[in-house]
């Protein structure tokens, strides 16, 4: 026996790290005001490591109006009072890392909030001014300035450009947001806004947290020739290389003076891109040696439960990442997307493709993340009514998009009725459906067969296993509708992804089962949407 295999533990803790998402608003409220806050995650605590996450990443918990869920920071060196205070950050922090959990803070670049003392002096200073410089102002089009500037779109829908008051006489004076009109973005060619961020690291740094998670890290650089979007640049969706605001080149400068940065702080800390771009290659180019660390996958989150598609973005993600030296990162569900379980089919079916998937994804190596609530099994809430709903996607396309309060729906801890567990009393801020009282930690921990259960035995054996220390993968033949493959000599995972019961191929009949997502019959066959992590070559436990 060699001892249990700590990621946490390793200099490159990240490169095959479970990442544990908390959305600080709807994880545990401790103060009843239903909303989740930083004492709430600290009560948590026990729970994270009974899970066997190495990390958590938490979402902004910094000052905010809260247009968009806290990613709008109006103060990016202290903490919202709805959320706690500096000291309760420092206290979480050290109390997560003296259980061997590190913690990742939420950096938001490209854009502050409409409140930050930046952007309400730009709007107080004149055009041409420095205090405009630090955002993206321009006079608009047509007679007087009245049309905006160009036909960028907000992703939460609408213009991009809201109009600003302006000197009588002058054209009218716009500014750019790609996302809510309270989410000013700022000009990254600017030094000032630089040598800002870059401070900003330092001030989370110095405190001693192990990383950070870049928001919307493909957006920083605009084409400074600000062309109108044509049919070859969709508003949505991944972005097509050379598109005028998403993946410019110039946006990779920043990152490797910030990596610089980090570099300086020794060599254990990390950072996670959110860059929804074209391509994995696209993507590797953001995790080059002398930039950022990790990237989300999310070519794996948006593959249907299909085998080819599962198995192209497994393949594609390997080669780019390994091209550039870095380790790839799976990942289902987070806060901006519609819940697995939901996107998988919903139901029985939804529920038991999850279970396969995660067995899948924790078998990959690489970094995984779990998105709180994943681990129960959680569906989208589809029905929340429309009172409730605060995405300002929701309100920005005038209904036509439900936005993503379904997946951000409080966590169901314990007991009968409404808030179940998460905070003190019945609030929480939004409403959570009845269902998921048998889905809570406490009735899930009773049931053995629980989504629960499968997580904490799937992290348990991810450590135990030798196998999984292998940064290797490779495929075995099997049949159409099945991915198999082994990882080294000890370890093998298969995963069938097809409607129908499959054989098993023989090269692996007669190993031992470390962990199925279903109760297996026998190892002949595999029945639909269920995978099983096998012991091979003698390989169990450590050695
Ligand atoms: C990222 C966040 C999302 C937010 C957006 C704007 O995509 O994950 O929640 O709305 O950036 O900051
Ligand atoms: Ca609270």
């Amino acid at each position: 026996m060699t001892g249990r295999l700590n990621p946490a533990g390793h200099p490159s803790w990240w490169r095959h790290a479970v990442i544990y998402q908390i959305y600080i608003r709807s994880f545990a409220d401790a103060n009843g005001d239903g909303i989740g806050d930083l004492a709430g995650i600290e009560s948590r605590l026990g729970y994270l490591s009974d899970l066997g996450v190495d990390a958590v990443w938490i979402t902004p918990f910094y000052p905010s109006p809260q247009a968009d869920g806290g990613y709008d920071v109006a103060d990016y060196r202290a903490v919202d009072p709805v959320f706690g205070s500096l000291d309760e950050f420092d206290a979480l922090m050290a109390a997560a890392q003296g259980r061997g959990i590190k913690v990742i803070v939420d950096l938001v670049p490209n854009h502050t909030s409409s409140a930050h003392p930046w952007f309400r002096s730009a709007l107080a200073a004149a055009p041409g001014s420095s205090e405009r410089a630090r955002y993206i102002f321009r006079s608009g089009r047509g007679p007087g300035g009245a049309e905006p500037p160009n036909n960028w779109v907000s992703v939460f829908g609408g213009s991009a450009w809201t109009p600003v008051p302006s000197p009588r006489g002058q054209p009218q004076q716009w500014y750019l947001h790609l996302f809510a009109p309270e989410q000013p973005d700022l000009d990254w060619t600017n030094p000032e806004v630089r040598r800002e961020f870059e401070s900003i690291l330092r001030f989370w740094l110095d405190r001693g947290v192990d990383g950070f998670r870049i928001d919307v890290a493909h957006g920083l650089v605009k084409d400074p020739a600000m062309p109108d979007l044509d049919e070859r640049y969709p508003s949505r969706g991944p972005a097509p290389t050379g598109h005028p605001y998403w993946d410019q080149d110039e946006i990779h400068d920043v990152y490797r003076s910030w990596r610089a940065v980090l570099d300086e702080y020794g060599g254990n800390r990390m950072f996670v891109a959110e860059a929804w771009v074209a391509s994995t290659q696209q993507l590797a180019r953001y995790v080059r040696p002398d930039e950022l660390h990790t990237a989300f996958n999310f070519d794996f989150l948006r593959a249907a439960w299909d085998a080819d598609e599962l198995r192209a973005a497994i393949d594609s993600s390997f080669e780019s990442m390994a091209a550039v030296g870095a380790a790839p990162t799976w990942v289902l569900s987070n806060h901006d997307v519609v819940r697995h379980v939901s996107r998988y089919g919903g139901g029985e079916q939804g529920e038991r493709r999850a279970r396969a998937a995660v067995l899948l994804m924790l078998a990959l190596p690489g970094g995984a993340y779990v998105y709180q609530g994943d681990e129960l099994g959680l569906p989208e809430v589809a029905d929340l009514p429309d009172e409730v709903l605060q995405d300002p996607t929701f309100l920005r396309t005038g209904g036509a998009s439900r936005g993503r309060d379904g997946c951000r729906v409080p966590i169901p801890w314990s007991g009968d009725k409404p808030s179940y567990g998460f905070g003190p009393g019945a609030a929480s801020w939004l409403p959570q459906p009845p269902q998921w009282r048998e889905l809570s930690v406490t009735r899930q921990s009773e049931r053995s067969a629980s989504m629960l259960h499968l997580y904490r035995g799937a992290l348990e054996a991810r450590r135990r296993h030798a196998g999984f220390r292998s940064e290797s993968l490779q495929w075995i033949d099997a049949e159409p509708g099945m991915l198999a493959f082994r990882r080294s000599e000890r370890l093998t995972c298969l995963v069938n992804a097809s409607e129908l019961t499959l054989p098993v191929p023989n090269e692996v009949r007669g190993a031992e089962v470390i962990l199925a997502s279903i109760p297996l019959r026998d190892l002949e066959r595999l029945p639909p949407a269920c995978a099983v992590w096998l012991a091979t070559a003698g390989g169990g436990a450590d050695g």
